[in-house]
């Protein structure tokens, strides 16, 4: 489990990611499509939610990425108007919501769960939108058609949902979502139900409709690859609260707390104590090695911080990198062009190495060495925040 003592340490988010409310009140500034401004949300006496902030530009694909129970269906229900918030303002193209009644707010929604009316064919179920809002027939027919064009799904209109695959369920899904052009569609999870090779397809698929359509999306999900491979913003939640919110590679490259850097890619923490400063920045682990490190500032002697690698950035075998750690191999797993190793360095402490394949796979219980740069490692202070 993550450590989610971190949450209560981690810093607030100052910039959404996208145009702060200053900067977007400033002369033709476009309005964010959807803005969060300290909301809260309960459950009875429950805090489902908390100061939550977030600007989101229109026409971009944010993620809410975070553990189950961490608040993202929450947040997508009260964009819709499921779910009351307690505290905040949430404002969709500069409007507050709450000014806006349910069956007016022009959102579009896709479940993880298909959620298609069963006995409706496909035409009724993607028309749904469109009769709901009295427009004339010739056009929902027009409209229709273009959605199941766009879902690549032409031609589908007279066939049930039971005559589809899952995936062709949730493009019938995304198309009924989309037809009537929603000012943002919200997508919770919808890939979940799927088959890990209709799931890469849709990603794929979802992300070419939301650019072709230049739609504001906000999706959920618990799984990061999904987060990095699709979003242009990434909002890691923990336990109700942000934790970061940046780019892909933002998130994954410089994570701001310790929960960011396990959450997205189970990445190595060594705690250890700053033991040189001016030039090279040196840290003595706790397992006893002593590492070189590049600092963003310096940092006194004596103080304790967290050293933060990837998997990926550690060599194995042929070890490169300034930094060598030598340790016993604890399992090897196979992937075909690399290699997961779980290596005792000494001291109680273990690292995962992800590392090409150079000749053979190292065995379990070989004695082996582990290399990274010092520009390759992020660094914690002793509250698993990142030092900048
Ligand atoms: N209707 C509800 N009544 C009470 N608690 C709820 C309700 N819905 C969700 N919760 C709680 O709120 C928290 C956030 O839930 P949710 O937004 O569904 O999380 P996520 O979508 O990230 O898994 C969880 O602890 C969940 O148990
Ligand atoms: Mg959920």
């Amino acid at each position: 489990m993550p450590d989610s003592r971190v949450s209560s340490s981690a810093p607030r988010p100052v910039s959404a990611g996208a145009p702060s409310p200053t900067a977007v009140s400033g002369m033709g500034a476009e309005k964010p499509a959807v803005e969060f401004r300290d909301i809260d949300i309960a459950y009875g006496k429950f805090v489902a939610v908390r100061d939550f902030s977030l600007s989101i530009r229109k026409g971009s694909f944010v993620t809410l990425l975070g553990p189950s129970g961490c608040g993202k269906t929450t947040i997508l229900r009260s964009i819709a108007g499921l779910v009351d918030i307690s505290g905040g303002q949430i404002m969709i193209d500069g409007r507050r919501v709450d000014d806006v009644p349910i069956y007016k707010r022009n959102i579009g929604l896709v479940f993880q769960s298909y959620a298609l009316f069963p006995h409706k064919t496909v035409f009724d179920n993607v028309a749904f939108g469109l009769k709901y809002r009295n427009v004339p027939k010739p056009e929902i027919a027009r409209k229709v058609g273009q959605a199941l064009d766009m879902v690549r799904l032409p031609g589908s209109e007279k066939k049930l949902p039971s005559q589809l695959s899952g995936g062709q369920q949730q493009r019938i899904a995304l198309a009924r979502a989309i037809v009537f052009e929603p000012q943002v569609l919200l997508l919770d999870e919808p890939l979940s139900a799927l088959d890990a090779n209709m799931r890469e397809e849709m990603r794929v698929e979802i992300k070419k409709i939301q650019k072709a359509t230049g739609i504001t999306a906000i999706f959920v999900t618990h799984d990061q690859e999904e987060a990095l491979s699709m979003s242009d913003r990434i909002v890691v939640m923990n336990a109700g609260s942000v934790e970061q919110i940046g780019t892909p590679e933002e998130v994954y490259e410089r994570p701001a707390t310790a929960f960011v850097a396990d959450f997205l890619g189970k990445a190595n923490m060594l705690a250890g104590m700053v033991s040189k400063t001016g030039g090279q920045t040196a840290v003595t682990l706790a397992a006893g090695q002593t590492v070189n490190v590049t600092s963003p500032r310096p940092l006194a002697q004596g103080s304790k911080v967290i050293v933060v690698v990837r998997p990926q950035k550690l060599s194995v075998g042929a070890v490169a990198g300034a930094n060598r750690l030598s340790g016993r191999v604890v399992s090897a797993s196979y992937l075909g062009g690399s290699a997961i190793y779980e290596i005792d360095i000494g001291g109680g402490t273990n690292i995962r190495a992800n590392a090409p394949i150079n000749g053979r796979v190292v065995r379990e219980g070989e004695a082996i060495e582990v290399g990274f740069d010092p520009g390759g490692c992020v660094l914690l202070d002793e509250s698993g925040r990142r030092i900048s």
